[in-house]
């Protein structure tokens, strides 16, 4: 099933997400239906609360990008609980990042290229791994998403300024996708 995403304005997009475990309802469907949320609006992660769930669950899909990157070929997996453990300050990247709650939004955002991280997969194996390059890009715009930080939030001076009435479009529900939308009305 395709579900609605949440766009930005939705209250579920600036919380704290809780901790999961594997009696929490009905995840395995879940985490199909945001497979099919995320290949029908042609992203490359979603993090539950997009869908509107402030749980501690994530989806990346780089295999849709293996064109571009064949190191990622076949690469799609899911986070349960993931946590950025430590950042290796000693070398960043400026990349273009846009997201499905945001639409219309392309701005460079600065970020370490290199990441520890802790999660646990669908079968709630434990893993802890450092990750580079795109990839680490991708989980730190998705695991922001659970501590209720969208990628804006980074960016500084006047292109934080020159976003504000964008991001204020979006609120107002004055923007257009080719996917399904929740939008907050007020
Ligand atoms: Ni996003």
């Amino acid at each position: 099933m395709i579900l609605p995403i949440y766009t930005y304005g939705q209250p579920v997009l600036r919380q704290e997400a809780e901790e999961i475990g594997p009696d929490y309802p009905d995840l395995q469907q879940l985490i199909k239906n945001m497979y099919e949320t995320l290949e029908h609006s042609e992203g490359i992660g979603l993090a539950a609360p997009q869908v509107g769930l402030p749980i501690r669950l994530a989806i990346i899909n780089l295999d849709v990008i293996s064109e571009d990157l064949p190191e990622y070929k076949g690469y799609i997996r899911t986070f349960i609980n993931p946590y950025i453990e430590e950042y290796d300050e000693t070398q960043t990247d400026t990349s273009e990042e846009g997201c499905l709650s945001l639409p219309g939004i392309h701005e460079k955002v600065k970020r370490p290229t290199r990441i520890r991280v802790t999660y646990q997969d669908e079968q709630f194996q434990e893993h802890d791994e450092w990750v580079e390059g795109y990839l680490a890009r991708v989980m730190q715009h998705e695991f922001d998403h659970l501590d209720g930080v969208v990628f804006t939030d980074h960016l500084q001076g006047l292109r934080r300024q020159l976003t504000k009435p964008r991001l204020q479009d979006i609120r107002k529900g004055k923007f257009s996708c080719n996917y399904k939308v929740k939008v907050k009305l007020h």
